[in-house]
């Protein structure tokens, strides 16, 4: 359930009219509703209620300083996999301790930076990780929290560029090795061991493969503790699905009660690493059609209706063909037809929707692209030197631009000429 309704044909953001938002803050634009944020965020957390656990929102899929702070103020940790990331967490207030590092390819830099700031978990995903991370940690006189990412090998039926827990994907250690490596890493010094993590996938839309991982990793966890290891952080990552389209992802609360039940009485605090199910529905792109033209000649007419936001804006329906649900923000009542929406770059693959049913548009009219505020502004380019585009949040009848448009200026930072001759 979201904050973007109808009044009188008119689109609001909880009590603010986007039309209004659009006039004052031109477009494109992502807007997101705090109302629909700060419920999102309570009802995936208290499915957890009674049971020790941190919700640790993936930073990845819409890193925002207003809204990471947001998640903050409601006991949220973060899921960091980059420097920059780690940076924008610690700026938004999340506690050093709340912060787990996951990603392939850490560098020393990074992995300096976290161990400075005194993250609660780093998840391991190779050997030589872990070598790295030893060294790292001596160098600092530190001791390295650490856990595993185990690849449970587990299909988690969703689109193969977001599936990350098959043997085949390049996330995590096999579970027949991780068990060598744990074993390496409690005879470190330099390092301690915390936990043990896993993550399946993105956008699932059923319980079932969750289950699976996580008794694979149960049993994981006890043979570890047959050679005397003990973990008391279990990580469960991310991955709980959203409607786009017609897609019926499972209730929080059914996952939470399915991840209790397989639980049972282990002894250890969940950790959890949602980013799509919180924000993904919280969030809208704002364009403004710009022209609207028919290209005639081949077998059929084409419509297209040419928008201000493109692939380089919202990147999923030309990177993955994602859909994402298009209305008028206000409704005229106009006969539906048959376009293309496409935004202005300078590639056949940019558009935000194929042959998709809209009421007749004009130029000038807005339009809202539904469910675009998790891997939204985060995936944004400045392809074809376009500026990326303004963040604003409603909070109530007010709003606030959380990040300002960028600017020429801003698209050619750091750039010299180097002197001839
Ligand atoms: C390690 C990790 N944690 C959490 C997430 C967040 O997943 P989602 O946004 O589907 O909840 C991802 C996304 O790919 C991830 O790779």
């Amino acid at each position: 359930m979201h904050f973007f309704q109808y009044k009188d044909n008119e689109l609001y953001c909880e009590q603010v009219p986007v039309s209004d938002i659009a006039r004052d803050v031109g477009t494109p634009f992502f807007l997101y509703s705090e109302a629909t944020l700060t419920r999102h965020f309570q009802a995936f957390d208290s499915g957890f209620a009674g049971m020790p656990h941190l919700t640790c929102f993936a930073v990845k899929s819409c890193s925002n300083l207003a809204i990471l702070n947001l998640f903050g103020r409601m006991g949220g940790g973060a899921d960091i996999v980059s420097g920059g990331e780690l940076f924008r967490a610690l700026n938004a207030g999340i506690p050093a301790d709340s912060i787990i590092y996951s990603g392939v390819g850490k560098t020393e830099k990074e992995i300096r930076e976290a161990l400075e700031a005194g993250i609660l978990m780093f998840n391991i995903e190779s050997p030589q990780e872990l070598d790295r991370v030893q060294r790292v940690a001596l160098e600092l006189d530190a001791v390295a929290p650490i856990g595993f990412r185990v690849n449970p090998d587990v299909d988690p039926k969703t689109h193969s560029y977001i599936s990350t827990g098959l043997a085949k994907n390049k996330f995590g250690i096999p579970v027949e090795d991780a068990l060598q490596e744990y074993r390496r890493a409690r005879d470190m010094k330099g390092v301690v061991i915390r936990g043990v993590s896993c993550h399946i996938g993105s956008q699932l839309t059923r319980i079932d493969p969750f289950v699976e991982a996580l008794r694979k990793l149960k049993d994981f966890i006890t043979r570890l503790e047959a050679e005397g290891i003990r973990v008391s952080y279990l990580d469960l990552g991310g991955g709980v699905g959203i409607t786009y389209d017609n897609e019926q992802p499972p209730h929080p609360h059914d996952y939470a009660m399915a991840i209790k039940d397989e639980l049972g009485d282990l002894d250890c605090t969940l950790i959890l690493e949602p980013g799509r199910v919180i924000v993904g529905n919280a969030g809208i792109l704002v364009t403004e059609v710009q022209y609207t033209k028919v290209n005639t000649g081949g077998s059929e007419d084409k419509h297209f209706v040419i928008v201000d936001a493109a692939m380089n804006d919202l990147t999923r329906p030309s990177l993955y063909g994602a859909y994402h649900d298009i209305t008028p923000v206000r409704k005229t009542g106009a006969a539906e037809e048959t376009v293309d929406i496409v935004g202005p770059i300078c590639e056949t693959g940019d558009f935000m929707a194929r042959d998709r049913k809209l009421p007749k548009v004009e130029q000038g009219d807005l339009l809202a692209i539904m469910s675009s505020g998790a891997y939204g502004f985060t995936m944004a380019s400045n392809y074809n030197s376009r500026t990326r585009a303004a963040e604003v949040l409603v909070r109530g009848d007010r709003y606030f631009v959380i990040r300002s448009r960028e600017d020429y200026q801003d698209l050619v930072k750091g750039e010299t000429i180097p002197e001839v001759g």
